[in-house]
């Protein structure tokens, strides 16, 4: 899928600076945009669950980026898709964690209803950066009782050593800097 993964990677832009000054921003709009580069992407991530993953209950999906793909693979793989929040945004009975940002802190939750115990889920994001997000989306998978299979991701930031702190998990990225 050479070909596929290159025209991932032409659609992903860089913006120096943003949100704050030292801060390389991967922008996936482009991808987004163009109908053949989205479709590269739920391909590869279709073809990496199908190879390395027999049973998916659930795709869960990280506010707000892992919404844009998240849903798209589910219905790929005639599976459900759950969302996890920032907190304040869902209704109805929550779970909860507190979690570190490459720039700041915030609060993911998920509804307690949305996963059941024993179910096997991935877990889907835009970008890997210090792996906060990813891994506070594991610790709410982990009070739920679910099953981590794997974590998925468009864009791994090598440098800030995301996988380590994501670790025992695995995370799948397509295209890294
Ligand atoms: C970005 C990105 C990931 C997260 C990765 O989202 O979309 O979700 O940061 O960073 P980490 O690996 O250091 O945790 P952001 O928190 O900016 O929220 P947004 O998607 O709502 O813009």
């Amino acid at each position: 899928s050479e070909s596929k993964l290159q025209l991932v990677h032409k659609h992903i832009r860089a913006f120096p600076d943003f949100p704050k000054k030292g801060v390389l921003f991967r922008d996936i709009c482009p991808i987004l945009k163009d109908a053949a580069a989205l479709t590269a992407v739920i391909d590869l991530f279709e073809e990496h669950v199908r190879i390395s993953h027999q049973q998916v209950d659930l795709i869960v999906g990280l506010d707000a980026r892992g919404f844009l793909f998240g849903p798209l693979l589910a219905q790929r793989l005639g599976v459900g898709f759950v969302l996890i929040r920032k907190k304040g945004k869902l209704p109805g009975a929550t779970v909860s964690v507190s979690y570190d940002l490459e720039y700041g802190k915030a609060e993911a939750e998920v509804q307690e209803d949305a996963v059941a115990a024993g179910q096997k889920v991935l877990i889907i994001d835009d970008l890997l950066a210090t792996g906060g997000t990813l891994y506070a989306a594991c610790e709410l998978m982990r009070k739920q009782q679910a099953e981590v299979l794997g974590c998925m991701v468009v864009i791994e930031l090598r440098e800030l050593n995301g996988i380590d702190k994501v670790k025992p998990h695995s995370v799948f990225s397509l295209v890294q800097y």
